[in-house]
């Protein structure tokens, strides 16, 4: 069968793509395996994702990978997990860097174990001159930390002087999220069949388009990418105005 690739329209690729990388603990539990079973396969599934977005030209990857409601599942999958990051950071920066990726962290990073970070550290460092795809790991996020933190560093800056109330708006607000350099979301993807937003990007996603698959996450590959990516094509977005405003 011919690669759905060549169907999607390239100049009307979704600029950043967001994904709930969810259903490895199914996967697991259908094989009659560990839940870190599911984790580690999923790793595949994260490699063919990311190489199908830098090849098709993409701008902006998100990838949730680990929620701050995470950190309450059991200590075992929580540092079966961790380990698994540091691993598979280490083992994928020369990629990354072969294919021109600049990876990024968003998320409350100060709860990772030491390690982690400086892995991740890093592979943000050794990628930082990388002009291609840039990959954002969701880690220890949740967009309610984000809103409260934003929420705090604004007061801070009004108490300081530094920041005259009156002016906060829209575009003052944004600059005080993870995400402020990065374009929101156009198209957000969720695997494993449940069709919530489990806490991620709630003021980014505003107008992204939704795709919901009942695929678990360690199955999905490429093809399932692009026919993610041929459906948000036929979308018409709106953005609040009427169908023939947009001629
Ligand atoms: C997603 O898969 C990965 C993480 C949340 C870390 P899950 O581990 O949530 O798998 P299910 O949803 O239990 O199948
Ligand atoms: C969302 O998946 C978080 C990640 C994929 C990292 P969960 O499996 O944690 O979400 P819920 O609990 O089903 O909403
Ligand atoms: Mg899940």
């Amino acid at each position: 069968m011919e690669s759905l690739k060549f169907s999607i329209n390239p100049a009307r690729l979704p600029k950043h793509i967001a994904i709930i990388m969810d259903g490895n603990g199914r996967w697991a539990k259908g094989q009659g395996q560990d839940r870190l079973f599911g984790h580690y396969h999923g790793v595949e599934s994260v490699r063919d994702t990311v190489e199908a977005c830098a090849e098709l030209g993409v701008g902006y990857l998100t990838l949730y990978a680990f929620s701050t409601e995470n950190w309450e599942r059991p200590v075992q999958e929580v540092s079966g997990l961790m380990e698994l990051l540091v691993d598979t950071i280490r083992k994928e920066v020369p990629t990354l860097n072969k294919n021109n990726i600049r990876l990024h962290v968003i998320g409350n990073t100060s709860m990772l174990p030491e390690k982690t970070m400086s892995v991740l550290n890093e592979a943000i460092r050794e990628t930082a001159a990388n002009t291609g795809l840039n990959l954002v790991m969701a880690l220890s996020y949740s967009s309610r930390w984000e809103m409260g933190e934003a929420a705090k560093q604004l007061g801070m800056d009004v108490k300081a002087g530094r920041l005259d109330p009156g002016t906060i708006d829209q575009d003052c607000f944004q600059k005080y999220l993870c995400t402020r350099n990065f374009p929101d979301p156009e198209l957000m993807i969720r695997t494993s069949g449940e069709h919530r937003i489990s806490n991620f990007l709630l003021y980014q996603l505003a107008y992204a388009e939704l795709y919901f698959t009942p695929v678990l996450w360690p199955d999905f590959r490429k093809e399932d990418l692009y026919k993610a990516i041929l459906d948000f094509q036929t979308r018409e977005r709106r953005f609040g105005k009427t169908s023939e405003q947009l001629g």
